[in-house]
This record gives structure tokens, sequence and C-alpha cells, in this order.
């Protein structure tokens, strides 16, 4: 037995902003944003806050699943942009849709979030500690994003994607997570104050920097080794995997970590054109995607890979 995916469901708020609206605001064109990053438009945030969208893709996800919301026992929310510090995202969407019996808490590895809460939902299961999981990957990126800062303010975007889990005969057969936070600093935030009256000096920057050449180059060269050890650790070929669901971070990313792994594109899913860069959310949207398009066979092995700030990476392995 292991622990399967049985239900998808994503929540992406309806303000669509494309690239040509974004040159109104920061030096930048359609061009450039397309050729660096492979993005056309995203969906931004107005009123829509992480715990609500967080809340619309688990319902959808619970109806995709089938199970009564009664049955599920743990509710994981990986997150870099929650609104409040408490109650964690993960209380507030108990509370929503009535998951009364679930242990609820939230968990940040920033674009790696999903695959962390993946790999704890699957620890929590094969421990005994839980039977039925909802798992959720929520963002609302647009709001730690300085709009004055071009090399930032073009990739980031909002939206929630999440999963039921549950034992079954197919699911997760590796999973694999690593942290480097020597380099932490080349993607960060502070999310509030962390001062008090005895140490207030300055106003502290509350934005995403990013030294956005060091981010691409560390996932170039980390995402092949991952998705090779998890596939050694399975004893599975390259060419077995149906797909390829990596983290929405970059398409050039995803165009270059194929070549490494010398594994056709067409093998590489991508919504970044009309999602931008979602963090935690990006692989449960797109895996919810490729779901209600009929794209995903019984028996189809599937890898995630997330990769991003903390610095953080992992992958999961997956027989659907
Ligand atoms: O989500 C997980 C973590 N994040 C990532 O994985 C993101 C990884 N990094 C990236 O995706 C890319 O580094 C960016 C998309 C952020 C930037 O693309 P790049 O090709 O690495 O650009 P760059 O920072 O090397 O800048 C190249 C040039 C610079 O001009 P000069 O110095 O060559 O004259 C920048 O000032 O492009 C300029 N530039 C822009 N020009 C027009 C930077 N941003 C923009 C912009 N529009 N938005």
């Amino acid at each position: 037995m292991a622990t399967g995916i049985i239900g998808t469901g994503s929540f992406l708020p309806p303000t669509i902003i494309d690239n040509n609206e974004l040159a109104k605001l920061v030096k930048t064109d359609d061009d450039w944003i397309r050729e660096h990053t492979g993005i056309v438009e995203r969906h931004i945030a107005t009123d829509e806050t992480t715990s609500y969208m967080a809340t619309e893709a688990a319902r959808a996800a619970i109806e995709n699943s089938g199970v009564d919301v009664r049955e599920i026992d743990l509710i994981l929310l990986a997150t870099l942009s929650p609104e409040r510090a408490t109650p964690s995202m993960s209380c507030i969407v108990q509370d929503k849709i009535g998951a009364l019996n679930a242990t609820c808490f939230d968990l940040n590895a920033a674009c790696s979030g999903f695959v962390y809460a993946l790999q704890t939902a699957d620890a929590y299961i094969t421990a005994g500690m839980a039977k039925t999981v909802l798992v959720i990957g929520s963002e609302t990126l647009s709001k730690l994003v300085d709009w004055k800062d071009r090399s930032t303010c073009i990739l980031f975007a909002d939206g929630a994607g999440a999963v039921v889990v549950t034992q079954q005969e197919r699911g997760i057969l590796s999973s694999v997570t690593h942290s480097d936070g020597s380099k932490g600093m080349s993607l960060k935030c502070k999310d509030r104050s962390t001062r008090n009256f005895l140490n207030r000096k300055q106003e502290d920057i509350h934005y995403i920097q990013m030294i956005g050449p060091d981010i691409f180059k560390f996932a170039v060269r980390k995402v092949p080794a991952c998705i090779e050890l998890l596939l050694q650790r399975a004893n599975v070929n390259k060419e077995d995997v149906a797909y390829y669901v990596l983290h929405q971070a970059n398409a050039r990313i995803v165009v270059s970590v194929s070549k490494k792994l010398g594994v056709p594109l067409e093998k590489f899913p991508m919504n970044i054109d009309h999602c931008g860069n979602t963090s935690s959310a990006s692989i449960p949207i797109l895996l919810d995607e490729m779901n209600r398009n009929a794209m995903l066979k019984q028996g189809d092995k599937i890898v995630l890979c997330g990769f991003g700030g903390g610095l953080t990476w992992g992958a999961q392995l997956i027989e659907w």
C-alpha cells in the first residue's frame, strides 16, 4: 500500500494582469518577460486572501475525491504568504470547510512547500498517525512583492492548489527533500516587524528580494540531481516517467532541466504562461489542470519537483 492522491482542486483569483499592464508600472516589456520567463499573464488577488484561496482549492479537491469532510484527520498548508501569524491558515480552512476531526498546521518551505507537505502527509499516513490528509499550497505573493522592482514583480503571482491523500494501492514510490540555509539570503522576505521597543532602529524592507540569476543557477544544478536520486531510489528509469511536474518558477528552468535529464520537453507540462510563479501553489495547480484535462492515466509514473527559498528543494515519484 502507498500514499495516493485521490482528489485535486485549485483556485485562481479572477483578476488577470498581462505583461503590457506591468509595463505601465515598471520599465519592462512583453517581449522581455516572455523570453526571460515564459509568462504572458498572471492572476493577482484583490480582496482574496491566502486562507480564502486555500479554502476554495480545498473544497474543489474534497469534491473531486469524494471523501466526507469529517474523514479528514490532518490538514497541512504550505505557504510563505499567510495573511496572519495566528490562527494558522490551515485552522482557518478547517473552520470554513467543517473538517472537525482534523489536526491542522502550516509549514513554510517556500516554493518547495507542497512537496515538503506531501512528504509530511506520507510520513503521517505511513506511521499510522493519519488516514485522510488534505495538503494545500496557497500564496498571495503579490502582497509581498515590491511593485517598483521589475526583477520580481513580473515573476510572482497568486493562487492555490490542493490534493486529498489516503492509503491506496498506488501512490508515492519515493520522496526526497533537501535544504541549504547557508545560501538562503539570495531569496529573502521579512514578513513582519522582528523588532521590539528596545531595538527599533529603522524601517525594514518587507518585500521579496531575490538575486534571480543565483536562484536560476541553483535550480538548474540541483533539480536534475534530485530527480536522478529520486528515480534511483525507486529503481525507475527516466523514460518510464509519464510527466515531470516541476515548480513553475521560470519556463527557461524547465527547458534546461529537460535538456540536462535528456528527457523530451513534451513530458514537462507547463502553465506558467497564464499562472506566473505561484511558489508552493504551482505544483498542485498544475496537477489539478492535468487531472481535469484527463492527462493522468492509472499507473502513470509522475515526478513532482519543487525548489526555491530557504534554499529548499525536493521531489516525489508517484504512481497514479
Ligand atoms: O520560485 C523559486 C525561486 N525563483 C526562481 O527560480 C527564479 C529564478 N530566476 C529567474 O527566473 C530569473 O533570474 C529572472 C526572471 C528573475 C531574471 O531573468 P535573468 O535572465 O536572470 O535576468 P538578469 O537578472 O540576469 O538581468 C538581465 C538584464 C539586466 O540588465 P543588464 O544589467 O544586462 O543591462 C536586468 O537589469 O535584464 C534586466 N532586467 C529586465 N529588463 C526588462 C531585469 N528584469 C527586467 C525586466 N524587464 N522585468
